[in-house]
Formats: C-alpha cells, structure tokens, sequence
C-alpha cells in the first residue's frame, strides 16, 4: 500500500494531526459536525469526533481510489473470485436482493436459488410457530438449539439476542458452540426433549465441534424420549425422531446424509457465502424461528440498504469507505492499537464478539495477495462492551490511560423497554443515553488543569484529574434496534472490513491461519487421552500434557 501516491501526504497529515487536537479542530469548523455527519439507511453517523480535518478524509479517500478499491467493489459486487487462495466469488451481498433484482453467475441463478431457500426457511419458520410442524410426540416446538460454531454460530446468536423484543412466538433460541461439554450441558440442562428441535449448522458439516455436539445433543434426545416412554432403538424408530427434530444447514448434502438427517430437512448455501458473512444465509433459520420471517425480511433490507448505499455512493460520502479508511488512519498513520465497539445497547452483548470473527478472522493477514509479505500492520484488534457496564471496566484506560483506543459508540433513540430511575421519574433509557452522549464529548475534549484549577481542585490532585482529551470516536445512532436497523450495521462493518483488506491488499475471505491448530489438536489427542506418551517435539507441550495426564481422572 506505501506505494499509494497520496501514502506520504497521509504520512505529512497524521504529524500535522499530532500537533493539533479534537477542541482545536472544533473551534477552527464551527460547522463541522454537519460536514461530517451522514444518513446510511437507518443509520445516523457522526464522524466528526475523530482525529482528521477535511483534507485527511480527501487524502484518505484519494488513498482508497488509487488502491483500486471502486474496481475491487464492482469486482465483488459482479461474482468475480476476489477470494483467489480458494478460487471463490466472495457474494454474500446477493444473499440480501431484493426478490425483483435478477443476479446470475456463468453456472448459476444465484437471485432464484437464494429466493428458493429463503422460501423454504419461510416454510419451516412459519410451520415452527404456527404449531404445524410438531415433535415425534405432537408436542409443539418450544426451543430451537442451534449446533454450529464460528460463523455457524456468533450471527444467529448475536442477533437472536439483539432483536430479543422481536421473539415473538414462544420459540426460545439456544446455542451450542464449543467442544467443551459444559456448553451441551449448560444449554441442554432443563430443556425438554419433546419441544424441542436442533439445527445442526455447518457450512462444511465437518467441524469437530459441531459434529460432536451434534451427536452428543442426539444421544440426549434418544434418551429423554426414552425416558418419556417413546420407543428410541430401531433404525426406523431412531429415523421418525430425528426426522421430527433435527433439520441441517449446510453446503454439503452428504455429509448431512450421513448425520441422519434427511435432506429435505436440510437448507443449503453457497461455496460464496463465507462462514462470518452467512447470518442472512439459512445459517440465520434459529434466528427467523425465533423472530418470523417477516422480521427476518426486514433484517436482510437493512443489509441491502447499506450494499446499495456501498456499491453506488461515491466514496467521498460512502460511510464503510471513510469508517474503512479511518481503521487504516489510526492502524497504519497513527499507530493505535485496538479498536473498541460500545453498544448502548444490553441486547447487543454479543454484537463485539461477532465483529471479532468478522473482522479478525478476516484481515489477520500478514501476505498480500500476491503472498508477498505486508508491511505495515494489518487487521484491527475489535474488541468492547456493552456501555454503561464498560464505563465501570475499562473506560478508566480509554480515558487517561497511555494508549488511544479509537471507539465506535452506538446508541438509539427510543427503547423497547424502560424503567424509571432512582428520582423516581427519569426515565432510564434517558439517563442511559446521557452517558451515551457524555463519554464520546469527555474522550474528545477532556479537562485541562485550568479549566480544574478553576472548579477549585487541589493543585496535587490536578495531574490525577486532568483528562487528556483528543480521544477520537465514532457515533453511530438509529431510532431504535428493529432488525432493518441491525442488518444495516453488521453489512456497514461486513464493508468496512472489505475496504480495508483492498487497501492492505490482503485475501479478507480466506483463514488458513485455523487450519494447523485444528491439525495439532488432533495429533495431540491420543497423548491427551493417554493412550501414547506425549512426544510433540518441545519440552513445554510434552510436561504440560503430563501435568494433564497425572491429574486427569
Ligand atoms: O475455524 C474457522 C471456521 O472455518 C470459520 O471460518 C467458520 O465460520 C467456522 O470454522 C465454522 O465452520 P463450519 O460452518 O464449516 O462448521
């Protein structure tokens, strides 16, 4: 990317930058919170609180544009394979189209096929919560479990639990991820097998964790129904209860045969749709279940409003190309580490991890395409909680720590539920929303020693009290979380890190960075299980699988 022709300008800009301050900038743009304010769909984004003038966000755009970025768009917007280590199309956008857009690959319908299998999700949804589609003992379904992992998992999970208010139906939406058993335990533990069905979800069907959890959960079905008196032994006895509560979501067809499950209750995807950009593919039935397809419809507009904003807007007003090129900004001019997301929101809990995989597991890359090494450092570590809870955690550090943590505030206007405070009047969503606002205003413009020395503080607590300020964050609000609304901001940040992997010239759609752990753990685990002494190669492994050993029971 140093090869940018604007890279060096950036360089000049990022020192101007230290000498000046966010109070500073302000004061010089009295109009600047308007000039940088923009509408994205349902989003309401204010940039304006962060370390750039007008002339770095031209800058950082001319950067973007010399990168190549509007033909890497069109690229991906077109089906080309942008995903070249596995020679794939990178289309997870045609998995929001409206049902009037027409979209084909050379071999295949994509708009059709995508339509066909909402419309059998739609199907099943509807027979779920209307009580149409029923148990082995006619008892209606009252919890799905959803078994998958990764992007088989965080989605759903994170936005069944961000669109709580939205569950509607009775279906209660669990999730089994990790092959630690107390997962299975934990979620399983007081469930009742009768109302319940399991969507086993693996874009590959053969992740060791998913496929372990999905045998486990079976043999627990088999013997709760036992339990209640239903016979669970024959292969046709075994094929009627599974038929009744399990359904698959994957790309491969055999594999779901050879779990059991027939593949008319299996719902299929695409080898371009990758497992952290598949919550709007049938990976989201647990979700749809739990919240009716006509929200879910709804969700995927929210993602299509930002594709249709991403792909035509110019990138002078195109929000992920600025937010995607603020990232680059602080990783690569600025040197900031970490990049925190703070929802305002407790039903958005889970929304940080999910970035996490979004955003990590796609631009942790350290070779460009060409498999030429990088140089200059690449993949923004996400990391964050809920506010105000964070505020009562690490906002300490992010305040007058040494590191700068650029942040991504979000908050809404109106809330599904509200109390009233401790005056016994005030509205807790208000109080909530004035932290909301109150942080973003104290990181950029802090509290000088002056402006303390005047509200009296003690000259040897000054230094303790003074708040640097100069901390640069990003608001982004909506009038409340309805599904258009989470949609538009999972596809705002799916974009923010595609234009970030264009400019460190990276593959942001592959992660063979999992692969050899995956490997390992496997020519591990016959030592770990005791049936061979530990012989990895390096003393460290080889005394702690021991240790293990010693004290397993
Ligand atoms: O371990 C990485 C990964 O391949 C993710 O990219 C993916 O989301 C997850 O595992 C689960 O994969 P699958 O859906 O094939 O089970």
């Amino acid at each position: 990317m140093t090869n940018a022709r604007d890279w060096s300008e950036l360089e000049k800009q990022a020192h101007k930058m230290t000498q000046t301050s966010l109070r500073q900038l302000f004061a010089e743009q009295p109009g600047r919170a308007g000039d940088m304010t923009f509408e994205l769909g349902p989003l309401h984004v204010d940039l304006s609180k962060n370390l750039i003038d007008e002339r770095t966000l031209h800058t950082l755009v001319d950067v973007a544009r010399d990168m190549g970025l509007e033909e890497y768009r069109s690229a991906m917007f077109n089906g080309e394979k942008i995903n070249t280590t596995e020679k794939r199309a990178v289309l997870h956008t045609a998995l929001r189209m409206p049902v009037e857009r027409d979209f084909a690959l050379e071999d295949q319908d994509v708009a059709a096929d995508v339509h066909a299998v909402l419309g059998r999700l739609r199907d099943l949804a509807r027979a779920l919560r209307s009580g149409a589609w029923r148990g082995v003992t006619n008892h209606t379904i009252k919890h799905v479990v959803n078994i998958g992992i990764g992007g088989s998992d965080l989605g759903p999970a994170m936005a069944a639990q961000a669109l709580r208010p939205y569950q509607t139906a009775g279906i209660t939406p669990h999730f089994i991820a990790n092959i630690d058993p107390n997962d299975l335990a934990g979620t399983l533990n007081g469930l009742d097998a009768e109302s319940t069905l399991f969507v086993v979800a693996s874009k590959t069907f053969t992740t060791s964790e998913t496929l372990s959890n999905a045998h486990a959960a079976k043999r627990w079905l088999l013997s709760e129904l036992t339990h209640a008196g239903v016979p669970a032994e024959t292969e046709e006895e075994i094929r009627a209860i599974t038929e009744k509560h399990f359904v698959a979501v994957s790309t491969n067809e055999e594999k779901v045969r050879e779990f059991g499950i027939d593949p008319k209750n299996m719902f299929g995807f695409w080898d371009w749709v990758g497992g952290r950009y598949s919550v709007d593919s049938a990976i989201g039935l647990s979700l749809m279940a739990a919240i009716g397809p006509a929200d879910f419809m709804e969700f995927l507009e929210g993602f299509y409003a930002v594709d249709d904003h991403f792909r035509t807007e110019p990138l002078e007003m195109n929000v992920p190309v600025l937010m995607g090129m603020l990232g680059v900004w602080y990783t690569d001019l600025l040197g900031y580490e970490t990049h925190a997301v703070l929802p305002y929101n407790q039903d958005m809990a889970r929304f940080p991890a999910y970035l996490q995989q979004l955003t990590m597991e796609s631009n942790g890359k350290s070779v460009r395409l060409d498999g030429s090494p990088v140089d200059l450092p690449t993949g923004e570590i996400y990391w964050g909680e809920p506010g105000t809870n964070g505020q009562h955690a690490f906002f300490q550090l992010m305040h007058q720590g040494t590191r700068v943590v650029p942040a991504d505030f979000i908050g809404f206007v109106n809330s599904h539920d509200d109390n009233i405070g401790a005056d016994g009047e005030t509205s807790m969503h208000d109080m909530l929303m004035s932290n909301f606002f109150a942080q973003t205003r104290v990181l950029a413009f802090g509290k000088t020693a002056d402006e303390l020395r005047e509200e009296g503080v003690e000259e040897e607590l000054i230094p303790h009290k003074v708040m640097p300020g100069n901390r640069p964050s990003t608001t982004i609000m909506a009038e409340k979380l309805r599904p258009r609304v989470l949609g538009a901001l999972i596809a705002l940040y799916e974009h923010i890190t595609f234009v970030q992997g264009v400019i460190w010239g990276i593959n942001s759609f592959d992660q063979w960075g999992v692969e050899l752990g995956k490997k390992q753990a496997n020519d591990l685990l016959p030592a770990v299980k005791g049936e061979e002494r530990s012989d990895a190669g390096d003393s460290s492994t080889d005394s702690l699988i021991e240790y293990y050993r010693d004290l397993r029971e």
